[in-house]
């Protein structure tokens, strides 16, 4: 079928605007909301109790969605999870118990790196168990089971909705692996997929601070570097900011865990340098308030998307706050995805950059 703009400018933007209808329909297929349960829309050939521990592998975008879910999984199913880019999976020998089980995450089902990954852990002996947007695609085909996301096809070579229905399919998972285990209650399976029921309503809202998001990306197209920070599953999506910038601005950026910012990129801080914080009101944002002042006093400017509404700006002067919807962190990653992709988009528009067809990128790496 013929995808069309619609009425945006880009595909990148029509297709960040889309996210909460896509994200919807994904989480439809996974989720049983009249009995508040998680549901697999296929059987899954394995028992999470025989598995002893779960490897990601995929590429880019897809693998920061892997990263967030190895912190789903660990924490909601107590499953250790082992993370890799497929380009350094498939050559490092890594060990796979025969049994266990191998989950690879890809938009297009094509990325060559992710498909000889695939193959290497089925020859393991492992289950293999696939994330992706294109049921056609290869890598769909060769793998034992394949969990698709509704994401509908995405042109943009910058991916957003792909990822943020990876995000939802994943988090879905990690219920059922939680549940399954008996790590989860009922109650507690109830609770989180109330939690999963309000991201579409609240990516609508988050969709609400672009406005205020197109002014910064002027500041930002100005600065040659940009700093992006998280704690928790704040830090993968901070990764993906940075890859995000990065591959539609040129302008460069690095995503860094929070906590490490004192081991060495602190170094940098200076009022040229932009620090967008990613911090959700959980159990780590007193440690990020922290990091924040660190950069502030050394005239750091900071960028700060939260929840907790005025809970930094007591005591941090140099800040810009995108206020984001209340809601629990647990599955925050999909709604903060969202300022995280306006910012990156909105840059790349002032630099008047080619939002689509970024130069040097492939939408699909088909070559190693
Ligand atoms: C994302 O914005 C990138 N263009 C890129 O990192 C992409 O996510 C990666 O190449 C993986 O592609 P896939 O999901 O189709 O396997």
């Amino acid at each position: 079928a013929l995808v069309d703009k619609a009425n945006y400018r880009h595909f990148m933007a029509k297709e960040i605007h889309e996210q909460p209808e896509v994200v919807g329909h994904t989480l439809a297929r996974y989720v049983d909301l009249a009995a508040e349960r998680v549901t697999m829309p296929v059987k899954l050939p394995f028992d999470f109790n025989d598995i002893q521990r779960i490897s990601i592998t995929a590429c880019g975008t897809a693998s920061y969605a892997g990263f967030v879910a190895k912190y789903w999984l660990e924490k909601l199913a107590r499953l250790p999870v082992e993370l890799d880019v497929a380009s350094e999976f498939r050559y490092r020998e890594a060990p796979l118990r025969k049994g266990d089980l191998a989950i690879f995450i890809s938009q297009s089902g094509e990325t060559a790196d992710t498909l000889a990954a695939l193959r290497y852990a089925k020859a393991q002996g492992a289950h293999t168990l696939s994330v992706v947007n294109v049921p056609t695609s290869t890598i769909a085909r060769e793998s034992e089971t394949v969990l698709q996301t509704l994401a509908g096809p995405e042109i943009g070579v910058a991916s957003t909705k792909a990822f943020t229905c990876q995000l939802m399919v994943l988090a879905s998972l990690a219920v059922a692996a939680g549940k399954a285990r008996g790590e989860l209650s009922d109650a507690d399976e109830a609770k989180l997929v109330h939690g999963l029921v309000e991201i579409p309503r609240l990516m609508s809202e988050a969709l609400t601070t672009e406005l205020q998001i197109e002014k910064l990306a002027r500041e930002i197209s100005k600065s040659r570097d940009v700093l992006y920070l998280g704690r928790g599953t704040s830090y993968p999506l901070a990764l993906e900011g940075a890859l995000k910038l990065k591959e539609i601005s040129y302008i460069h950026a690095e995503g860094y865990a929070a906590g490490e910012l004192k081991h060495g990129p602190i170094a940098l801080i200076d009022e040229h340098m932009p620090v967008v914080v990613i911090a959700p009101y959980d159990k780590v944002f007193e440690k990020t308030v922290s990091n924040m002042q660190e950069v502030a006093a050394r005239g750091g400017k900071i960028i700060l998307m939260t929840d907790a509404k005025g809970a930094a700006e007591a005591t941090i002067q140099s800040l810009v706050t995108i206020v984001m919807p209340d809601m629990g962190a647990t599955f925050a990653p999909m709604v903060y995805a969202v300022p995280v992709q306006l910012l990156a988009y909105h840059t790349a528009v002032v630099m008047g950059t080619d939002v689509d067809q970024p130069r040097n990128l492939a939408k699909s790496v088909t070559v190693e």
